[in-house]
């Protein structure tokens, strides 16, 4: 018999310091009404100087761990997802492997930009399905502030710090996930991402100074991109899961973008009461995004042992991923 997988235990950590859209103000030519009707968001978390990457993921992986009730000894893999990590390499998982003392886990990440928990939580199920392991860490987490060009109004006050993380194990059988669709266009790789500081473009004073290490992107066609896609993902999934829209009982999206989010409640035909929103509070965290936004609803008891819930995700890459889970806790 195959083995039922899914989410054992989560966890999630935003850094204390917060920046609203009246500080932003100070800083480039915007405004919080302009920010609210365009993307919904209020304010955004920002990682301290001595935060990295990986104290954010450790902040929520210790957390995921508890909650799940498994011990860093017993953690076979970690997967770290990420567009801001500590160093280009070695990985920040390998760093978190080694902070947790998770002393039997292999440990590596996986880019998939904000799309990356969704992915990294398809990878660990199959490979826990397939009895290769038993407990996987999989990690959501970003200081994009780091990378964020903060002279550039389209992309500065879209963007905040935070970690989510969630132990991925068997579940009671028929529970756990249903579906995964994922996917990817590289042809659209442009329309966001870093251009210097890898071998295409070595760091140099030159790119230093043309801000090449912060984030690029090109609003319109993201927007574009993620209001087609998101629907079309979770349909998918959804159709894999055996279901359909109306067995949805939570739709957790990526929080990039309060009006690409509506427009994927729209398709798939639900009610904004069963779509979690939380963009206003912390921004687009990126990959950290979704499994923030699960743990709230965790916290606040809204998700039901059995409900069906899709996780739906765009990102850098261009990528896209939307799984369907049955809650098993
Ligand atoms: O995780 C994936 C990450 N990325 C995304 O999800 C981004 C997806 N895209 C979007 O969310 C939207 O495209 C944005 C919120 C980025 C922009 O909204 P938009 O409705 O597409 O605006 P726009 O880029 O077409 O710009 C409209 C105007 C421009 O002025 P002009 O040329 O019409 O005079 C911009 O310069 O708004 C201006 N603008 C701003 N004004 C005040 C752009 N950013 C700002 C700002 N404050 N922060």
């Amino acid at each position: 018999m195959t083995r039922s997988v899914g989410i054992l235990g989560m966890g999630c950590y935003v850094p204390e310091k917060v920046l609203t859209n009246f500080d932003l103000e100070k800083i480039v030519d915007t405004s919080d009404s302009w920010i609210q009707e365009r993307t919904g968001i209020k304010a955004r978390h920002i990682a301290a100087d001595d935060e990295a990457t990986s104290d954010l993921a450790y902040n929520a992986a210790i957390k995921a761990l508890a909650a799940a009730n498994v011990k860093p000894e017993d953690i076979d893999l970690i997967i770290v997802g990420s567009a801001s990590n500590d160093h280009n390499w070695p990985s920040t998982a390998c760093i978190l492997q080694n902070r947790l003392g998770c002393t039997h886990a292999a440990a590596f990440d996986l880019i998939a930009g904000c799309s990356g928990f969704v992915y990294n939580l398809a990878v660990a199920s199959q490979m826990v399905k397939t009895g290769l392991y038993n407990h996987v860490l999989i990690v959501g987490a970003e200081t994009l502030s780091r990378i964020i060009n903060w002279k550039d109004r389209n992309t500065c006050v879209l963007f905040g710090d935070g970690a989510g993380a969630a132990v991925v194990g068997e579940v009671e059988e028929g529970y756990g996930v249903l579906g995964i669709d994922l996917g990817a266009d590289g042809s659209g790789m442009k329309a966001l991402y870093q251009p210097s500081g890898g071998s295409r473009e070595p760091a140099t004073h030159e790119t230093i100074d043309k801000a090449g290490h912060t984030i690029h992107m090109n609003g319109p066609e993201v927007f574009k991109f993620a209001v087609k896609i998101m629907g079309k993902t979770a349909l998918n999934s959804i159709e894999k899961a055996g279901l359909t829209p109306e067995d949805i009982d939570w739709l957790i999206p990526h929080q990039a973008n309060l009006r690409i989010i509506n427009s994927a409640a729209k398709r798939l035909k639900m009610p904004m009461e069963k779509v979690w929103v939380n963009v206003d509070k912390y921004a687009n965290t990126s990959a950290a995004s979704i499994p923030i936004a699960m743990c709230e609803a965790i916290e606040a008891g809204a998700l039901k042992k059995g409900d069906n819930i899709v996780l739906d995700g765009f990102g850098a890459g261009l990528t896209w991923a939307s799984i369907v889970l049955k809650w098993a806790l």
